[in-house]
């Protein structure tokens, strides 16, 4: 660890005091000068650190940037070993995760993003991923199990963001199945699970969930800003991206360490807004009408279709108010 990363680590730690120059250098077993030094590096970097007279260094509230050091003030220690790699710019953290992957990349390491410059979305889609407001972020899973757990994970992810924006901030987010999270009527989250699987086994050797969450994004452009939001507008909250990129994983790792008990799938049943509702689904490349009749153990949605037909929708993409909107976030 480099003496900037270790003054980080304890400014992070302590973000509501104030830490002496003195205390620091005793702290890091360092001279005065070089914590100076590594404040002032920490200053370039865009850390906006207050420095009172006779009380010492503090980062400020409105100093939100993604760091490793942020983030593991907040992990669980069951997770604080886990491989965490930041990026201030990346095409895509689910690419970057393949492709880290496919290098060998272990069980639960985790790519996060300041920036994304083509973020992916479901079907195709892309997803705004501007700077300094969103969270992108990918967890590799190395699981042994078959392709069809991957709607599982999907669900298991859902319910992790809830979780942790609940625990947070006390608002009560809801699913629209299978991968996007709402609160009020506006989209501000959604997931992209990508498997990689060996063809001639069919066996799973990785799996990608990608996580998307508008933090305090703004100036979503046409065709994305009618169902976009954000959690935050700019600058209303103390909450750092960190603490929530943090609660996501502690949650999300929790879930998948019991997937198969499903014990979760009962939040994400209670969480979804679909069921009993008119939708369109999305089937064989073709928009359906129908009505959603329930979620499954599976994570699958049972639908009703014209005909009184009983469909099960392993993944796909549906829409209550209406038709499907290819530019829809
Ligand atoms: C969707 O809403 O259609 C899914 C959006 C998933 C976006 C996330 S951001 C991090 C990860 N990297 C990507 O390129 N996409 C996912």
């Amino acid at each position: 660890m480099t003496l900037k990363s270790s003054v980080l680590q304890l400014l992070e730690n302590n973000r509501n005091i104030s830490l002496s120059g003195e205390q620091l250098a005793q702290q890091l077993s360092v001279s005065r000068s070089a914590i100076w030094k590594a404040i002032n590096t920490l200053k370039k970097e865009g850390y906006n650190i207050n420095a009172v007279t006779n009380k010492g260094y503090q980062l400020s509230e409105n100093t939100d940037i993604i760091s490793i050091e942020g983030i593991s003030t907040y992990l669980k220690k069951d997770y604080s070993s886990n491989n965490l790699i930041i990026y201030k710019t990346v095409e895509s953290t689910n690419q970057e995760a393949k492709k880290q992957a496919a290098d060998g990349a272990t069980h639960g390491t985790i790519i996060v993003a300041e920036e994304q410059t083509a973020g992916r979305g479901r079907l195709g889609r892309s997803f705004f991923s501007p700077s300094k407001t969103g969270i992108y972020m990918s967890i590799i899973l190395r699981p042994n199990t078959q392709a069809s757990d991957a709607v599982r994970v999907t669900t298991a992810a859902a319910v992790a963001i809830c979780r942790a924006i609940y625990n947070l901030t006390n608002y009560e987010p809801q699913i629209k199945w299978v991968n996007d999270i709402f609160i009020g009527e506006k989209k501000i989250s959604g997931i992209l699970t990508e498997a990689v699987t060996d063809f001639e086994s069919g066996t799973v050797e990785s799996v990608i969930v990608g996580i998307g969450i508008n933090f305090k994004t703004q100036d979503f452009p046409d065709g994305i800003k009618e169902v976009a939001g954000s959690i935050f507008s700019e600058n209303s909250t103390e909450l750092t991206r960190n603490q929530l990129v943090a609660e996501v994983i502690n949650q999300f790792l929790d879930i998948y360490q019991n997937l198969n008990d499903r014990k979760y799938l009962d939040e994400y049943k209670a969480r979804s807004f679909i069921v009993g509702k008119q939708i369109e689904y999305f089937k064989d490349n073709k928009w359906f009408t129908g009505t959603a009749i329930e979620i499954d153990n599976n994570g699958a949605l049972i639908i009703q279709d014209q005909s009184k037909n009983i469909i099960t929708l392993r993944s796909g993409e549906v829409s209550i108010r209406r038709k499907h909107n290819d530019k829809n976030q």
